[in-house]
């Protein structure tokens, strides 16, 4: 999302060479059920949702950021339509529902939860009109290139090939690394590339402990861990034990509208207490028009012998939003010149410690099409001779099974970094991914699974590292053994990459 709307705008300042390193419609946008989250009701005020980004994002939220994604975000929901998004409407109007957290009906969406394929379908279409834009599919983005303090492009495999491809301006739009957890509602290109990238690079990164999880996707041996968009509950789907008790309102007066956090926490505290092995989402009561409105989620059930009219869903939380990012500026800009980062690749503040639902497409589109703007005006020429270099000592082959380590670290980080935290198991995660990283980073592997796997361990040390830096529990972050939030010690981000260690650096923008 946030990359295709970025080179839309940057293409009409020159040419933009988009390197995806999967199809250009695989990531995690084309996966999207609920929607867009903006004012686009005739009942609502982008004061309401501010005041609800601001109240989910637990004391963290940027002030400007947030003023900026719900002050735009209407007129690049408009642009979408008018670029041919064809969302569902209600008469003239467009179909609004609602997700936890928020206080009206505002989150588009289209083909009842397809939302995320049409915005894909949109935003290429309008890439391919635009002929400065060239892509390149299957292309593997290995690491940034600096020149002079500045980056000046990346390091690119295709083909089999590692070239140097040198840019006046270069943005990570490489989203996110929900795949370091073996539950995850993420595709499997969501290996946090683009973080690895810029901790490489010394880039300052920040918030990388905000990992959101999603209280309810589908939980069969077996199959994906499909979504279940939270616009089910908005709607009035009833989440239970498997003896039908409405358990989330023992633990948060909204029920299941509660934030997802606290939906996610009462969920594996209550399995934990009642022995059980998932919670159920129950629709039967909506009636047979449920299919219709949610044809995605009737399909995935069907694959399983599951009737959604007929049968409650069992669900269970997964990892599925990384909030922590490169700490960028409201135009995009990260610490390293030349660099910009957009979606879920950065960290722009706007979700502060919890992020809103569908306001992550929101963020997507506007700083996206922010970023392309500066990288149209500011993009200098793109350095004229870059070469690799080759190391000056050959790496060692391995017969290290990738596959093997990539379900080690998933297993790792679900079992110690998860819905619930404690320093001890956060200790012991660290110490058993630098054991890893001992060995894996030393290996030259030159194919793009194995670059994945070492992408995966990077990231996840910076998730732990994170996670150990804050003694409190805020947001996505709960830590049992520092269960209250603390403002007098916490009120502020932890810094990776820039320098060793966290190095804690206050709100706002200094
Ligand atoms: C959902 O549809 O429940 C997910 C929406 C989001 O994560 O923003």
């Amino acid at each position: 999302m946030a990359g295709y709307r970025s080179a839309i705008e940057a293409a009409s300042g020159g040419s933009v060479l988009i390197v995806t390193k999967d199809d250009l419609r695989e990531s995690a946008t084309a996966y999207a059920q609920g929607g867009v989250a903006a004012v686009l009701g005739v009942d609502d005020s982008p004061q309401e949702h501010r005041d609800d980004t601001v109240a989910a994002g637990g004391g963290m939220c940027d002030a400007e950021s947030v003023e900026t994604v719900v002050s735009e975000g209407p007129a690049r929901v408009h642009e979408l339509l008018e670029w041919g998004g064809n969302f569902d409407r209600e008469g003239d109007a467009l179909h609004l529902t609602r997700e936890g957290g928020h206080s009206r009906h505002r989150v588009a969406h289209a083909h009842g939860d397809g939302t995320g394929q049409e915005f894909v379908t949109t935003l290429v279409r309008a890439v391919q009109r635009t002929p400065e834009v060239t892509l390149w599919e299957h292309a593997f983005a290995v690491d940034l290139v600096i020149q002079d303090g500045r980056c000046a492009g990346a390091i690119v495999i295709r083909n089999g090939r590692s070239m140097v491809i040198g840019a006046g301006m270069t943005i990570l739009c490489t989203g996110g690394a929900g795949q370091i957890y073996r539950e995850t509602t993420n595709p499997s290109v969501a290996t946090g590339d683009g973080h690895a990238m810029a901790l490489r690079a010394g880039v300052a990164i920040a918030d990388m402990e905000f990992v959101q999880f999603h209280p309810t996707t589908l939980y069969v041996a077996g199959a994906a861990r499909h979504l279940i968009t939270e616009a089910t509950r908005g709607e009035g789907a009833r989440l239970v034990d498997e003896k039908g008790d409405r358990f989330v309102f023992r633990y948060h007066a909204d029920g299941e509208m509660a934030p997802r956090d606290v939906v996610s926490r009462a969920i594996i505290q209550h399995l934990a207490m009642t022995e059980g092995v998932c919670a159920f989402l129950d629709l039967r009561h909506m009636g047979e028009g449920v299919k219709e409105r949610f044809p995605g989620i009737h399909r995935a059930c069907s694959l399983y012998n599951l009737d959604i009219t007929v049968d409650r869903i069992p669900v269970h939380p997964s990892a599925h939003y990384m909030i922590g990012g490169c700490i960028t500026d409201l135009d995009g800009r990260t610490s390293l010149p030349g660099l910009l980062a957009a979606g879920e690749a950065s960290a722009s503040g706007v979700h502060g410690a919890n992020r809103l639902a569908s306001n992550s497409l929101l963020e997507g589109l506007v700083f996206g099409r922010r970023a392309g703007v500066l990288a149209r005006e500011e993009a200098g020429a793109p350095p004229d001779a870059l070469e690799i270099v080759a190391p000056d000592r050959p790496l060692p082959p391995t017969v290290l099974n990738v596959a093997d380590m990539k379900n080690s670290i998933k297993s790792l980080m679900w079992r110690y970094v998860g819905v619930l935290r404690t320093g001890g198991g956060l200790e012991v995660a660290l110490e058993q991914l630098r054991t890893w990283q001992a060995y894996v980073h030393q290996v030259n592997f030159g194919s793009a699974k194995a670059l994945e796997m070492q992408n995966m361990l990077a990231v996840a040390v910076s998730v732990v590292r994170g996670a150990l830096w804050r003694c409190e529990s805020r947001g996505t972050h709960y830590r049992t053994d520092f269960p209250e939030r603390d403002d007098a010690a916490f009120l502020a981000r932890g810094v990776q990459g820039e320098r060793e260690g966290i190095v804690e650096r206050p709100l706002g923008r200094s």
